[in-house]
């Protein structure tokens, strides 16, 4: 009991008991208890009754008072640490890098920051009461895609980007209700965040992005004229291989087209299909270094010229090898004239030594020589050209790719 008034109203309520025991102490003596327990007269009772209760009633008030006193000490601590947390909140707000106000539902300013009073050069004091598109936009109606307008009706945050005209810069504004106990929106959080470095940017981010993509266009469209120069140059190429003899004109853009048809049909991915198209193309670039007359012979070569021909797969190797760009050209190139029982030349490989696409050149190109004429004889046609193919098949010519070849010029004959 810190109160010094409970303690003076408890002290008086005993001084008061304690002063009557010693009357009646006094003058009964040893028979005291007896007296106090059972009092003689009607006002003797009411004299006990009225002692006792000053007794109990001073020491209740005595604890009411402290109680109270108690309860001031802790109001008062409480205001203090809510004016501090006020202070330290309002300091929070003074000093955010951005605008925040507090608006009621009609948009009256309840309260803003620092930042906003500078923005707009209304003193902190004289803001709330104003509208706030008032005065952080200087119309007299909010403005258009308003978050708080939105948030009024979907009672959810909003938010919204927007160019300040008068300022020159970039905002996001947002709105966020704030809600009672009953679930009522009190008020509005209005933040005001400038933006306009991260517009600037941004905006010069995309304009790095557009220059980039169109440089990157530029590359694309200069490939692709590169690449269809380098095709250019490549069927130029074949062209006068294949020009060196009467006979086999057209003859290497023809073995690409078949060898690229079995390919397909096979299912060879785009890769290989176009280590294909150069290899149809070039396949027979060796020949460049074949005099003439063993090419153009109408008779029957002999052991030594046929020696010389057998050469040219591996003189092709080599007049390509120089060049980074072919590397995986140059098998195709040196065993188109391998056959799939290991008796052809120049490396006697067979079956699945023989890499792939080179087995698939080897049967287009013999198709290509049956169906054309040659300085010794005349095309002996398709017919026989096909019956040759299934005849040679596993022995000269690898199953899978006449197979495949066969149902390709199959589709190619039955109509559409
Ligand atoms: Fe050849």
């Amino acid at each position: 009991m810190r109160s010094k008034l409970a303690i003076t109203v408890a002290f008086f309520g005993w001084l008061i008991f304690f002063s009557y025991i010693i009357y009646d102490y006094y003058h009964y003596g040893s028979m005291l208890l007896e007296h106090l327990l059972t009092p003689g007269t009607l006002f003797e009772n009411f004299f006990h009754f009225v002692i006792l209760s000053s007794l109990i009633g001073s020491n209740i008030t005595a604890y009411l008072i402290s109680q109270r006193k108690r309860l001031l000490e802790r109001t008062m601590v409480s205001e203090k640490r809510l004016n501090h947390m006020l202070q330290e909140l309002r300091a929070t707000l003074d000093s955010m890098p951005y605008g925040v106000m507090l608006v009621d539902k009609d948009f009256n300013i309840i309260r803003a920051n620092r930042y906003i009073s500078e923005m707009t050069g209304i003193s902190l004091d004289e803001l709330p009461g104003h509208k706030c598109y008032e005065v952080v936009h200087g119309s007299n109606d909010f403005i258009e895609r308003c978050p708080l307008k939105r948030s009024l009706m979907s009672k959810l945050t909003e938010s919204a980007e927007y160019y300040d005209k008068q300022r020159g810069k970039y905002f996001i504004v947002s709105a966020t209700p704030i809600f009672d106990e009953k679930n009522d929106v009190i008020a509005y959080s209005h933040p005001l965040i400038d933006i306009t470095e991260l517009k600037i940017k941004e905006l010069s981010l995309q304009r790095s992005r557009d220059a980039f993509f169109n440089i990157l266009k530029d590359i694309h469209t200069a490939h692709k004229e590169l690449q269809d120069i380098y095709y250019e140059l490549l069927i130029a190429f074949s062209t006068a291989i294949d020009a060196k003899s009467p006979w086999t004109k057209g003859h290497s853009e023809r073995v690409t087209n078949y060898a690229i048809m079995i390919a397909r049909e096979m299912g060879i991915d785009s890769g290989d299909l176009e280590d294909l198209r150069i290899a149809g193309l070039l396949h027979d670039i060796g020949k460049i270094g074949t005099y003439d007359v063993i090419l153009d012979k109408p008779s029957k070569l002999t052991h030594d010229e046929f020696s010389v021909v057998k050469m040219h797969p591996i003189k092709g190797e080599e007049i390509l090898k120089p060049i980074k760009g072919l590397r995986r050209v140059l098998p195709i190139v040196r065993s188109h004239h391998e056959r799939f029982d290991g008796k052809g030349y120049p490396d006697r490989l067979r079956a699945d030594e023989i890499p792939l696409l080179a087995r698939i050149l080897f049967v287009a190109d013999s198709f290509d020589s049956m169906t054309s004429d040659r300085p010794y004889r005349s095309s002996p046609g398709i017919e026989y050209a096909l019956s040759e193919l299934r005849r040679c098949s596993g022995t000269q010519f690898d199953p899978m790719v006449v197979e495949a070849f066969l149902k390709v010029i199959e589709r190619e004959k039955s109509p559409r």
